[in-house]
């Protein structure tokens, strides 16, 4: 089926990212935020990037100028209503995309297939609100969208094989890498990385080594650009203990529980990188561990 417009609902970290892809692939953009002000910062985010690459001689100023003026900004879900395709990424909130779904799905036209970038709900109940479930599939973008290769596809029961081979060639004509993935809590990105996360978490409480010495030595060890406790603060604290709690109220396993360390920090607000402050400090010129006095 041929896409010529795609519609992306929520303008935030992930929905402005998904966005420029799209119109960088030549696909005309509608994108939704909830009032003016979203939808200003979600273009000037997008309009930073493309001038951070014009500047760095990634690309043509027409070019940028080009993709800015396929997307258009709104606040009116009408909008939507001749998009081939619409992607949500607003936030991680099941009923708030319930809601959202209720309202797009009957304006939307027929035939045009939806999808959603969530992380850890279940894509069937997203899909079961609207009247085409067999259009509906997971697209599961990584942050940040422009640059990262992966796209998760992702089946859920009422997937058809027509809307999957959609989901495939949107990340083809994106040059992403695509992945096939069945609608189970994590797909699979997350289904290994959650885990991993926490548990090096629960290895630095048991006293197996210092915040620096896990990530050193996961870095040197496995060669991973970056230690689990690096990247959970990247990731975002809050973010991994609500992933990880979806995933332990799915599969009921210990390693998809936060450790208490974990759920202390967030709860005093320590978040990560976004706060300022999570296993490592970062007010200074360079990150240093925290003390978390255990
Ligand atoms: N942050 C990540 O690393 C990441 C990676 C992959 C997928 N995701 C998923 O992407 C989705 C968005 O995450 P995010 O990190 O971009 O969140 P975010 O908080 O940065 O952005 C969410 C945006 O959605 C907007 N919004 C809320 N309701 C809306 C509505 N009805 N219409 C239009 N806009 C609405 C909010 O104003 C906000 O700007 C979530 O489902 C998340 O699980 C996030």
């Amino acid at each position: 089926m041929a896409i010529n417009k795609v519609g992306v609902v929520g303008g935030g970290l992930m929905g402005h990212g998904i966005a420029q892809i799209c119109a960088q692939a030549g696909w005309d953009v509608v994108l939704r935020e909830v009032d003016d002000g979203k939808v200003e910062k979600a273009v000037a985010m997008i309009d930073k990037q493309l001038s951070r690459a014009v500047d760095r001689g990634r690309m043509e100023g027409a070019a940028a100028d080009a993709v800015r003026g396929r997307i258009e900004g709104t606040t009116d879900y009408g909008r939507l209503a001749d998009c081939d395709l619409v992607i949500e990424a607003i936030t991680e909130d099941l009923g708030l995309k319930l809601e959202m779904w209720k309202e797009v799905d009957p304006i939307v036209k027929d035939g045009a297939f939806l999808a959603t970038n969530t992380s850890s709900l279940a894509v069937i109940d997203q899909a079961a609100v609207t009247s085409r479930p067999d259009r509906f599939l997971g697209l599961h973008f990584f942050n940040p969208a422009q640059v990262m290769p992966l796209l998760e596809v992702v089946q859920t029961v009422t997937t058809s094989d027509e809307a999957l081979k959609v989901g495939f060639e949107v990340g083809e004509v994106l040059g992403k890498t695509v992945v096939h993935a069945k609608d189970k809590t994590g797909f699979i990105v997350n289904r290994l990385l959650v885990p991993y996360m926490l548990d090096a978490v629960r290895a630095y409480e048991e006293g197996v080594g210092s915040i620096e010495e896990i990530d050193a030595a996961m870095k040197a060890g496995a060669n991973h650009p970056m230690g689990p406790l690096t990247l959970a603060d990247f990731v975002g604290l809050d973010t991994l203990v609500s992933i990880g709690a979806v995933m332990f109220d799915e599969y009921r396993e210990r390693r998809f529980a936060a450790p208490p360390t974990l759920r202390k920090m967030v709860a005093a607000g320590w978040y990560g990188r976004k706060s300022g402050k999570g296993f490592y400090d970062y007010s200074g010129d360079k990150p240093v561990a925290s003390e978390l006095g255990l």
